[in-house]
């Protein structure tokens, strides 16, 4: 068994909303360092991408827990990878081609963690290269027997979102295909909805993370309650040995002022 946090669309822009936001919800989760076997970050880090953004960041995202990070649309400007590369996966190996795509795989010994990007730099739908495909079909192989949770930005399937359903991901048929040969991978974990949401793609779940920053109102809601008004959440996402995936789904309370016992 192993057990994630799941975060989101934090866009840190060097304002104060979204720093605080970020680090209410960083040190929320801090507390349980020891519990958690990680924090994965699904995209959007930053508001555009800049190396400044990207830094600020990866100071916030710093603590006691592992963050596990894959980029989003506006983690990709037009000007390309590179800056994600050299700050958020400043210690992973670099490859030739510093414009390659940034995926990333954690193995535990209780479970994968498979982080794919699917941003297609400066614009805001998102599709898989090939290169990344066969990069997943490889690491799957390499991973039969162990469950693995799959993580991208992009959801690969409409969530009855309007604005965010004609920018989601391209090809996701491409990456059915991959999944039809490796039914370890228990889940899959996305954002960019900026609102928690649950189905399934290719007969797994498929867990869109609450955003950070702001949340997106649903087409009956109304936006103006809704929009900015929401705390910020996080979920958590239990895999069991048998692959079979848990969540639950918390608001982040505001930090209680100094002197204010635990429990009134
Ligand atoms: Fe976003
Ligand atoms: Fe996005």
């Amino acid at each position: 068994m192993f057990t994630l946090a799941h975060i989101s669309d934090l866009h840190v822009d060097g304002g104060p909303r979204a720093r605080e936001r970020v680090g209410r919800v960083m040190a929320y989760l801090d507390a349980f360092a020891g519990t958690l076997d990680a924090v994965v970050a699904t995209g959007d880090l930053t508001d555009h991408g800049t190396p400044e953004e990207l830094e600020e960041a990866r100071a916030l995202l710093s603590g006691r827990l592992p963050v596990l990070t894959c980029p989003g649309n506006h983690d990709v400007p037009k000007e390309g990878r590179a800056p994600y590369r050299r700050v958020l996966l400043g210690g992973a190996p670099q490859p030739h081609n510093v414009e390659a795509p940034l995926n990333t795989v954690h193995r535990t010994g209780r479970g994968t963690v498979v982080l794919v990007d699917g941003t297609l730099p400066g614009e805001g739908g998102g599709r898989l290269a090939p290169e990344t495909l066969e990069w997943l079909e490889a690491v799957l192989a390499e991973s039969a027997g162990v469950p693995v949770v799959l993580a991208l930005h992009h959801p690969p399937v409409p969530l009855h979102m309007p604005a965010v359903d004609g920018i989601g991901l391209a090809n996701a048929a491409d990456l059915a295909a991959v999944l039809e040969r490796h039914p370890q991978v228990a889940a899959l974990l996305c954002g960019h909805a900026h609102t928690p949401a649950a189905t399934l793609f290719a007969g797994r779940p498929l867990l869109a993370a609450p955003a950070t920053v702001w949340t997106a109102p649903l087409p009956w809601e109304d936006a103006e309650r809704v929009y900015a008004a929401h705390p910020p959440m996080v979920a958590f996402h239990v895999v069991g040995d048998d692959g079979r995936v848990t969540s639950h789904f918390r608001v982040v309370p505001e930090p209680r002022p100094a002197g204010t016992p635990a429990r009134a």
